[in-house]
């Protein structure tokens, strides 16, 4: 049977496979364009996140939409997603077992979305869908072939918070991304 966002979104709201769906507020699916070619993956919701059902509109969310706004990639053409779609109490770090029940759910999101290029955001998105070694600081703004997937990673915003100096490293990858997607799209 082919899959839909439809039934996609109604089985990720209906699912019990970790205790995260008890406490949290909202599902926080993903947003963006559902044809797009470009996917963001963070880690999973924060407070804002959970309070809206909408991925990336806190702090560390309005600091991507800047990065996006200065290398000219609409936020609403590109799909924004997490690994878990519910938010750990207090912004602990996903445990392995929620990102194991939670996973099959990303994986039918890149299925339907089948985009050319996916950006994780991220030391925990990168291990989990590029290597579980990944080395944030050195391998960030790298791009690897994966199936038929263009992957690369870059630091996740809340650290770029935490660490302003990095930002500069933040923009030359969003620029190199923008630019993949200029040539390849
Ligand atoms: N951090 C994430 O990884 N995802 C969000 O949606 C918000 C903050």
């Amino acid at each position: 049977m082919n899959d839909t966002w439809e039934a996609l979104r109604s089985d990720c709201e209906k699912c019990t496979a970790c205790d995260l769906c008890k406490t949290r507020t909202n599902l926080v699916f993903g947003t963006g364009d559902e044809n797009a070619d470009v996917l963001f993956v963070g880690e999973a919701p924060g407070d804002n996140e959970d309070k809206t059902g909408i991925p990336f509109v806190g702090r560390a969310g309005k600091l991507l939409d800047q990065f996006l706004y200065a290398v000219d990639i609409p936020r609403e053409k590109v799909y924004i997603a997490n690994i878990l779609k519910c938010r750990p109490p207090q912004n602990r770090d996903p445990l392995p077992a929620e990102e194991q029940a939670c996973m099959d759910f990303l994986r039918r999101q890149v299925k339907l979305l089948n985009p050319k290029v996916i950006v994780c955001l991220g030391r925990i998105s990168a291990a989990k869908l590029i290597d579980p070694d990944y080395k944030i600081t050195k391998e960030h703004g790298t791009f690897v072939k994966k199936g038929n997937y263009l992957m690369t990673a870059v630091y996740h915003p809340a650290f770029l918070l935490r660490n302003p100096s990095k930002k500069e490293e933040m923009l030359a990858d969003m620029k190199a991304i923008k630019k993949q997607i200029d040539t390849i799209i």
